[in-house]
């Protein structure tokens, strides 16, 4: 059975005391991810931005806010896992710099200076070592197996779970599963946890079997 990290939900960005960047992801997606690899067996830490959804009671959640410390709790997470899924919706802007005070209206267009931030998965799979495993999630709207293949590829990863728009914050998701080759390797509709549970099965079949 192997130990894996999942990165859940969105992050934060804050531009002044009160005030973020942030997305619609609500954490349910990683919620099921965590549940189908427990059922499975396996044990699972769950770095997790705010979300309203309770992850599993034998799941070891780590709960952070912007993408900088969701990066540093899976660089400190990552040794001791097999693989990683990346199931969170980091936010990928943040500030140049974060006013100390709440910012004022002005009556003027205010303008905002963002940076990227970090790409987490681009992160682990770069530093991972030998034997471990990274998943990745692409949510496309169009011309998506290139897109999420193209992804697949400039993050490393040795699957990627294909979804659409519609999979935000639903009960339900239809995804394709791509390897780094383009192939196809499974298809999965229906009800979060279902859709996980097929995740978890084809984790098991393609990168399970070669470490
Ligand atoms: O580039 P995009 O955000 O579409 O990629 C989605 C995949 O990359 C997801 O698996 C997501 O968890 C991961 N990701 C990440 N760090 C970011 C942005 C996305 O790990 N800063």
């Amino acid at each position: 059975m192997a130990r894996i990290l999942i990165t859940s939900g969105p992050t934060r960005e804050f531009l002044d005391p009160v005030r973020y960047l942030t997305n619609a992801s609500s954490g349910r997606m990683g919620q099921a991810v965590a549940a189908a690899a427990i059922d499975a067996g396996h044990s699972v830490v769950v770095v997790s931005g705010p979300v309203a959804v309770e992850y599993p009671a034998a799941a070891e959640v780590i709960h952070v806010v912007s993408t900088a410390e969701m990066l540093d709790a899976c660089r400190t997470a990552l040794p001791s896992c097999d693989g990683v899924i990346g199931v969170a919706a980091p936010c990928d802007f943040t500030p140049v710099t974060v006013q100390q005070q709440k910012i004022r209206k002005t009556r003027a267009p205010l303008q905002l200076e963002l940076r990227e931030t970090p790409d987490i998965l681009a992160t682990l799979a770069a530093e991972r070592r030998a034997g471990q495993w990274v998943v990745g999630f692409a949510l496309e709207t169009d011309d998506q197996r290139r897109s999420a293949l193209s992804k697949l590829r400039q993050k490393q990863c040795d699957l990627i779970v294909l979804n659409g728009p519609t999979a935000i914050g639903a009960d339900e998701s239809a995804v394709e599963i791509l390897d780094p080759a383009g192939q196809l390797v499974a298809t999965l509709s229906g009800p979060k946890i279902e859709v996980a549970r097929g995740i978890l099965r084809a984790i098991e079949h393609w990168l399970l079997t070669i470490v």
